[in-house]
């Protein structure tokens, strides 16, 4: 039996050592941790459960059927973050180079279907050169049947990707059909295709960084969600991401205790709005001052700051975020804009998250860049998801909420529950001056006049009482209480139930 137990430990030795010292070394050199250091800064201090750690491939060309290395590039396992399940795989980039295998692809598969059978949340931490070279089609069959699992389990458990080295060819796709995408500064890229092809291509001479580094994929693609300056803030980033998320689209969102009270007031909000209505302010402010603590997590911080999106809590339950952000393009909605808050909103419905607007928006961004680049279809994208979000919505306008994007910006119209105004507010089809320049063109060159035209136009209509006359707003609220006025919404809506006429899906403008 002793003998049984050394063998037992020898090959579990050997695994653990992936490609051996010499590539664990240069891992390290590059600044970045292996496979199995990073699942041990994920989880929770022991509690990796390890699958297949002695499973090998089948290749036989090219010299395959010589070098068996267990595990196959990839370590897979669950545990647990803060004591919730996840399940987690993890590219060992010292074997193969991470690279794509059918067997490997096997791990993968065995656990996104435990994961979605016991619906918990599945972690990728990639590393990884794409298809191992030496399968062919093997190993794209095995990216296909990753592929498929990532749509199944899209809108029903919650799925994170960590960029954490290379990330090309068939490992980019798994990552874009999950639901965030996080990289590592300077030791992470994803692209399609690398510089050697895009050479011969394109004739585009580029460097990774450049083709598909974090600076590009956060601030120009806004193919990453966020990105950590290094393995170790990446991964603790992650556990904190997941403290947000509730672990399937049939669990309520995870309730975490909290000492700010649900009806702290805070009277510096009252002097948030500058006098002068063009002057910019911090949206940021208010909503770290609404939420639990000030804790926000960001989500694409670096791409369309013209709008804010992310989690907090409010009473220790998460809830989406979404504000426009005056300091960035006076809070205009543009196509990004509209598409990095459309996709939010719908990961917020799809796992049932309450969402809490704050508007401030002078309209669409007009122009032949936006119209060309399809502004009708990004924007259309906002107003199909707010609009067909069944979950709690809660809108605050503190500012302007002009034209289109006053309906689109979860108004009554498109089922928003409960609609807050600050006194501030001004809601009406464009501003002032755009308005009086259109209905009073021929008084143009008559300064006078049109100062008083703009002044009766403000009167009757910037502010939130014609709104409130209506019932489109349901209260017009002093700004200090926002966080008591949107707890209490939100307790009040918890018990919220809609009925949606059937459909296989619906068809929302990509
Ligand atoms: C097999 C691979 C491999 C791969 C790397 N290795 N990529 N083995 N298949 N795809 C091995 C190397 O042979 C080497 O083995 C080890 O991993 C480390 O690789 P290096 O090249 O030494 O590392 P580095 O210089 O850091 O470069 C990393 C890299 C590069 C940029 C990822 O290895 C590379 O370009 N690899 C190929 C990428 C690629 O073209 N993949 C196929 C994409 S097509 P040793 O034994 O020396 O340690 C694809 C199609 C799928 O994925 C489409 C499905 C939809």
């Amino acid at each position: 039996m002793k003998e049984i137990l050394a063998e037992l430990e020898s090959r579990r030795e050997t695994a653990r050592l992936g490609g051996g010292q010499r590539r664990i070394d240069a891992q390290h050199s590059k600044g970045k941790l292996t496979a199995r250091e990073r699942i041990e800064i994920l989880l929770d201090e022991g509690s990796f459960e390890e699958f297949d750690m002695f499973k090998q491939h089948r290749c036989t060309d090219f010299g395959m059927d010589e070098q068996h290395i267990p595990g196959d590039g990839v370590v897979t396992g669950w545990g647990t973050v803060n004591g919730r399940t996840v399940y987690v795989f993890s590219k060992d980039f010292t074997v193969f180079g991470g690279s794509l295998s059918e067997t490997h692809a096997e791990k993968i598969t065995k656990l996104q279907d435990m994961a979605l059978r016991n619906r918990a949340p599945i972690i990728g931490l990639f590393d990884a050169g794409g298809a191992r070279i030496q399968e062919g089609v093997a190993a794209l069959g095995g990216y296909g049947e990753v592929f498929a699992r990532n749509v199944q389990a899209s809108g029903v458990i919650p799925q994170i990707s960590l960029i954490m080295g290379p990330c090309a060819g068939g490992d980019v796709y798994s990552p874009a059909m999950t639901d965030f995408i996080f990289m590592v500064r300077d030791t992470s890229y994803m692209f399609v295709t690398g510089p050697d092809v895009v050479k011969t291509v394109t004739n585009e001479t580029v460097t990774a960084e450049q083709l598909g580094g974090a600076s590009i994929h956060t601030t120009k693609s806004s193919i990453a969600d966020g990105a950590f300056d290094n393995d170790v803030e990446a991964l603790l980033e992650m556990r904190r991401l997941i403290d947000f998320l509730p672990m399937n689209n049939m669990a309520d969102v995870p309730e975490i205790e909290t000492h700010d009270e649900a009806d702290r007031i805070d009277m510096s909000l009252d002097s948030l709005i500058p006098d002068n209505p063009n002057k910019p302010y911090d949206m940021k402010e208010l909503v770290l001052k609404t939420v639990d603590e000030g804790d926000f997590y960001e989500i694409q911080p670096s791409f369309a700051a013209n709008i804010i999106t992310g989690f907090g809590r409010i009473e220790g339950r998460t809830v989406g975020i979404i504000a426009n952000q005056p300091m960035v393009l006076a809070g205009v909605l543009d196509s990004d804009a509209s598409r990095k808050a459309a996709r939010f909103v719908r990961f917020c419905d799809c796992f049932s998250i309450p969402i809490v607007t704050f508007v401030d928006v002078p309209g669409f961004l007009p122009g032949t860049a936006q119209e060309y680049g399809g502004l009708i279809k990004h924007g259309a994208k906002l107003l199909f998801a707010y609009s067909e979000a069944t979950v709690p919505k809660v809108t605050v306008i503190t500012r302007k909420a002009y034209g289109g994007a006053y309906d689109v910006m979860s108004s009554k119209h498109i089922r928003g529950d409960i609609n807050y105004a600050w006194p501030t507010a001004e809601i009406a089809v464009m501003g002032a001056k755009g308005a009086v320049e259109i209905l009073y063109r021929s008084e143009l060159s008559d300064k006078e006049k049109i100062a008083k035209r703009t002044k009766d136009y403000e009167d009757r209509f910037a502010n939130p009482f014609v709104a409130a006359e209506r019932g489109y707003i349901d209260d017009v609220i002093r700004p200090h209480s926002t966080r008591r006025r949107v707890s209490k919404a939100l307790a009040l809506l918890r018990s919220k139930q809609v009925e949606t006429p059937w459909k296989k899906h619906d068809n929302i403008p990509l």
